[in-house]
């Protein structure tokens, strides 16, 4: 099944304005990076860098007109549709002179590219963890060594489609000698796919509330570096602004009135989400990081002084996680759900009397306690048909007890993931010396050269790994500053998760990733995101001076 959407059509040319158009043309054709002196010719400008790829030595034109040809099962998805007009709109951007200028002499210029093909072969937008994220990408000249000439991206899924559709984006760049949209170093054949299934970036909007389109933005910016996993942080002690309908005064937790999620707000950033191929696992952290439960249901407090860890001996606070756990299933249907259970303080527990009274009555600890809680509210996770994952401090204490399905998340150091694949546990690693990215001090190298697989040979136990996230906690950041924070470091994580671990772990970095690092990150601004340079001692400090974007 083939429906082309219609191309522009253009009338004949004349002499002068096509040799006009083959002089700019070789002019870019032979130096094209001429005016930027940063850009070294022998790397790949592609972040993060397809696992195989060859190219070779033509620039291609494409047309301003591009229409999309779609096939196979899956090629008539809604998602793909809208993706490829976002993506027309990023190539694009500019308008196109000679196209103008020949419009109104009612001309017509051949392009080397005016159809992108995409064939899906699925026709299952389900996204799970785990999906095909695959792609194959030519971009040839029509008698060139493509089959099919012009641009086609093959893929096994919508969500491999939409990562074929970001490279060819990346590989469009606009030239202003002949304000042409071009592809240089072509043909271009790509085989992609990425190296970990769960390529995660945390948001915390509990220590400051971000606007929907705010999350909306950073989204987008995620499917930019091919990340997939938006982990929305999106309660903790200071606050909790998302709406329970089975609670209605849990969001009295929120710091005002205005700062918010409706229901309906987190279904729109889950769908916004997922037709850009990014799953969205929300987190409800229990029993500590939760005292902003009970400014709407004071009895989750164990007592007025002491109000976290909740209440382990109420059943109340177990009714609430389970009303709670239940509204928000029917929001979230990535299989995963964060249950936190980190840094739990559980002292006042046993200096409050009706609590100190509970765990005689039952032969607890505060520690076995803690241990209690987090089952139960795993076993409440699990009868939803949630996979938990929790951070590392449950695993750290009990994971005897831990249910096998939990996933560990690594982030006090490093060796926690070769622990607990060891144990036969699926891990996601967030370590905090390297990729918490409120941690301001770290350079894009810290990030960049952190390996999940560290310390683990045995293949099986490599599989267990799902991947690992870069953490964004909000206590210093808002959105006056949390896009510059993000980016451009996350990036480096979105290339150590995607790529080839070989093509990325040798020679110097500072002449092979780099360049292409600060390349990106230009192309971030380009789209509108506010990326912070790149070697600047302080992450998401501005510029110190006057310089070009691709230099700093
Ligand atoms: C382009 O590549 C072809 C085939 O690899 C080669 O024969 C040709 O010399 C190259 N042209 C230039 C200008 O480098
Ligand atoms: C509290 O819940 C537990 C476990 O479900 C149950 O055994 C117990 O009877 C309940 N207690 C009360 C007072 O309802
Ligand atoms: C209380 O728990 C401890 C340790 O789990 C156990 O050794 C002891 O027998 C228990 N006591 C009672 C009365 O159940
Ligand atoms: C790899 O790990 C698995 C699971 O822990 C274990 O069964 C297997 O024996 C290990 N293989 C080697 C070669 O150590
Ligand atoms: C890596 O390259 C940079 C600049 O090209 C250089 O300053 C640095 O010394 C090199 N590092 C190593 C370990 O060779
Ligand atoms: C260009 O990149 C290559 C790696 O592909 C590197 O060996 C070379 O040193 C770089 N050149 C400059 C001028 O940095």
């Amino acid at each position: 099944m083939i429906a082309n959407s219609p191309a522009k059509s253009h009338t004949t040319s004349t002499r002068i304005l096509s040799s006009l158009f083959i002089a700019l043309f070789s002019f870019s054709l032979f130096d094209p990076f001429s005016s930027v002196s940063a850009v070294n010719e022998s790397l790949t400008y592609l972040w993060p860098l397809p696992w195989e790829f060859t190219s070779g030595n033509e620039t291609l034109s494409v047309d301003p007109g591009l229409s999309l040809a779609i096939g196979g099962y899956g090629g008539n998805s809604d998602i793909l549709r809208a993706a490829f007009d976002r993506y027309r709109g990023i190539i694009f951007k500019h308008s196109n002179g000679v196209y103008l200028f020949d419009r109104l002499r009612g001309r017509r210029l051949v392009y080397d590219i005016s159809k992108l093909s995409i064939v899906v072969n699925s026709d299952s937008e389900d996204l799970q963890l785990g999906v095909d994220e695959s792609y194959t990408l030519y971009v040839a000249k029509k008698d060139g060594q493509s089959i099919v000439g012009g641009a086609t991206i093959e893929a096994n899924t919508v969500y491999g489609a939409l990562r074929g559709l970001e490279t060819f984006s990346q590989l469009c760049t606009f030239d202003y000698g002949t304000k042409s949209v071009q592809v240089y170093q072509a043909p271009w054949h790509i085989q992609d796919k990425p190296s970990f299934a769960y390529r995660g970036l945390l948001l915390d909007t509990s220590r400051h509330y971000l606007p929907v389109d705010v999350i909306k933005q950073i989204i987008d910016s995620m499917s930019y570096a091919k990340l997939n996993v938006l982990h929305w942080h999106v309660i903790d002690e200071q606050s909790f602004p998302l709406e329970v309908p089975t609670y209605p005064n849990l969001w009295k937790g929120a710091y005002t009135k205005w700062e918010r999620y409706t229901i309906e707000d987190a279904a729109d950033i889950v769908s916004f989400a997922k037709a850009r191929g990014i799953h969205v696992m929300a987190e409800v952290d229990v029993p500590g990081h939760a005292e902003s439960w009970g400014n709407g249901y004071p009895d989750i407090w164990p007592s007025p002084s002491c109000r976290e860890p909740l209440d382990v001996s109420k059943n109340f606070t177990f009714d609430v996680i389970s009303g709670l756990l239940s509204d928000m299933k029917k929001i979230f249907p990535f299989e995963l759900f964060h249950l936190g259970g980190d840094e739990v303080n559980t002292d006042c527990w046993n200096s409050t009397p009706h609590v100190k009274q509970w765990l005689q009555d039952h032969n607890l600890t505060t520690k076995e306690a803690y241990r209690y809680f987090v089952l139960r509210a795993q076993d409440i996770a699990i009868s939803l048909n949630w996979t938990p994952v929790n951070w590392e401090e449950t695993f750290n204490t009990f994971a005897e007890n831990l249910n096998p399905r939990t996933v560990v998340h690594n982030w006090l150091g490093p060796g926690v993931c070769p622990k607990a694949v060891a144990r036969g546990f699926r891990c996601i690693f967030s370590n905090q010396g390297v990729w918490y990215l409120d941690h301001l001090d770290v350079p894009w190298e810290g990030f960049y050269n952190a390996e999940p697989l560290e310390g683990i040979d045995n293949a099986s136990e490599q599989k267990l790994v799902l991947g690992g996230e870069v953490c964004m906690w909000g206590e210093t950041a808002d959105t006056s500053n949390v896009q510059q924070t993000i980016w451009p470091r996350a990036a480096a994580a979105a290339e150590r998760l995607w790529s080839k671990k070989e093509a990325i772990s040798t020679g110097n970095i500072t002449s092979t990733a780099l360049p292409r690092l600060e390349y990106f990150r230009c192309l971030l601004t380009q789209r509108g995101v506010q990326a912070a340079p790149v070697t600047n001692k302080y992450a998401r400090y501005p510029p110190t001076g006057p310089g070009s974007c691709y230099q700093q």
